[in-house]
């Protein structure tokens, strides 16, 4: 775990891929941390027939680390397919960014919950699609993080 910001990070935080909002999104998943007040917002471009992920935009109002974790993963979720999409986890944005501090940590599962929150809400919204079970078993995961940490 590296205790400073790597290169990467700064770049992403200095330089945001995707960063704004979508116009008429498919999916949109509003998610926020309770102990650092950080808020996330991610919007998604769904091609309903392949269920590809076709763009995305994040909206982050929060740290250094709430941006580049946010901003790292709308490139890795670009052009994945929803399952694809739900097998990135924060230990993924984490590594790709060369390491975060462990007290930014949650900044990046942050960033993996706005993915999430936005793909229950493109289920929610064409009730006659199948969820997979991954998405039931990450969200379930994911609160479960977030109650430890309060
Ligand atoms: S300090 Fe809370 S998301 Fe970074």
């Amino acid at each position: 775990m590296a205790d400073f910001y790597t290169d990467t990070v700064l770049e992403h935080f200095r330089n945001p891929r995707n960063a704004g909002e979508l116009e008429g999104p498919d999916a949109v998943g509003d998610v926020g941390n309770p102990v650092c007040g950080d808020l996330m917002r991610i919007s998604l471009k769904i091609n309903d027939e392949t269920e590809i992920i076709e763009d995305i935009r994040f909206k982050t109002f929060g740290c250094g680390a709430a941006i580049a974790t946010s901003s790292i993963i709308t490139e890795m979720v670009k052009g994945k397919s929803i399952l694809e999409a739900l097998k990135i986890g924060n230990k993924d944005v984490i590594e790709q960014l060369g390491g975060l501090p462990a007290v930014k940590i949650h900044c990046s599962v942050l960033a993996e919950e706005g993915i999430v929150a936005a793909l229950k809400d493109y289920f929610d919204k064409h009730p006659e699609k199948t969820p997979p079970p991954e998405l039931e078993e990450k969200a379930k995961l994911l609160e479960a993080v977030e109650v430890h940490e309060h």
